[in-house]
């Protein structure tokens, strides 16, 4: 099932491992690289249990069988093996510029001219990470959201000096491993996920720290509450739908979100003394010790949503 192509994947922690295993699902050849050799030794077992893992649950991506594409990555220990000759290099070390910087510098000596440079980067501006790199104008960002295999939304967001072809590589790319990537004109301080992820965080630490609701309710109200639509539609077209449209949703609703957002407050201070409330309630609701059994419990209901949402799409695509 091998096309023959190679991707080169930098760093082979969560996000790393997530890379594998979708470059894989479609036949590339995956070369696994990270500066700890143990870690890539514990990367390539604990793919080959995911993968059997979804293969038992019948959501492995792809034709082959779990074994077949888990022979497709290969664990490299040197960074030179791991680019060179690869079509696209997909860096997922950890989110410190500097570190990324030098991680980039090393990776543009092996690259070739038309090989792609992509960072997993979750809110560093590209330009940040490749202004000074030979091959700067093949850098880009494709960053994924967690987890990746359930979760397929992925931010392209090119540098100033990014190429169009680039851009255009990077989305085929995305889409040819079942992604769906979400293009971005320039690059913008925490892309698009994150600026909306944070303004919601915002406000719910801000309605738990003015006694306003507690930390369940708060998370009640969006499980139970605006989630539910979110889960298959976003907030532009659930606000259409609340209404005759979107100009009427404003003529309606409009003078009230003016109103209501002069009240918001100032962004809360994002360190455990300016969050200690919303930080106890939390411990509360889910002591430390509970958090990967949590994780467990979160990791299989995104296994039942993401079985949800292909059928409706199938549904859907056959007129319902
Ligand atoms: N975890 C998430 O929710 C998530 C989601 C989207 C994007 N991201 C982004 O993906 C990137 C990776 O995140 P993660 O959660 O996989 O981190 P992680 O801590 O699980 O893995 C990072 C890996 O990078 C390796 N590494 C460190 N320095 C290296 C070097 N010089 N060369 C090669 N490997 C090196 C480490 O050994 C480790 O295995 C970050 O930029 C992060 O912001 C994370």
């Amino acid at each position: 099932m091998s096309r023959n192509e190679k991707i080169g994947l930098v760093g082979s922690g969560f996000i790393g491992r997530s890379w594998a295993m979708l470059f894989a699902s479609v036949g590339y050849e995956v070369y696994l690289y990270d500066i700890k050799t143990e870690q890539v030794s514990s990367a390539l077992e604990d793919i080959l249990h995911q993968l059997r893992k979804l293969e038992k649950s019948g959501m492995l991506r792809g034709t082959a069988s779990a074994d077949e594409q888990h022979k497709l990555i290969k664990g490299v220990s040197s960074l030179k093996e791991c680019v060179e000759g690869a079509k696209h290099v997909q860096e997922s070390v950890f989110e410190d510029l500097e570190l990324k910087k030098k991680v980039f510098k090393d990776i543009d000596q092996f690259a070739g001219p038309n090989t792609i440079l992509s960072t997993s980067a979750s809110c560093i501006v590209p330009s940040k990470i490749s202004a000074d790199l030979v091959h700067r104008s093949n850098f880009i960002v494709a960053h994924p959201t967690n987890p990746p295999y359930y979760v397929p939304m992925v931010e392209v967001v090119p540098a100033p000096w990014t190429s169009k072809d680039v851009v255009t590589r990077t989305q085929a790319l995305m889409k040819e491993i079942g992604q769906s990537p979400v293009t971005f004109s320039r690059e913008h301080p925490g892309f698009g996920s994150n600026r909306i992820q944070y303004a919601i965080l915002n406000e719910c630490n801000n309605l738990v720290k003015g006694g306003i609701l507690s930390a369940d309710d708060v998370d009640t109200l969006v499980r139970d509450g605006l989630g539910f639509r979110y889960a298959f539609m976003g907030p532009l077209e659930t606000a259409v739908l609340n209404a005759n449209g979107m100009r009427d949703y404003i003529d309606r609703y409009g003078p009230t979100i003016m109103s209501v957002s002069s009240t918001f407050e100032d962004v809360p201070t994002w360190t455990p003394e300016g969050s200690a409330e919303v930080i106890k309630q939390m411990d509360e609701l889910i002591p430390s010790d509970k958090h990967t059994e949590r994780q467990d419990w979160r990791n299989a209901r995104l296994v039942m949503l993401a079985k949800l949402k292909k059928e409706m799409k199938e549904m859907e695509k056959m007129g319902e």
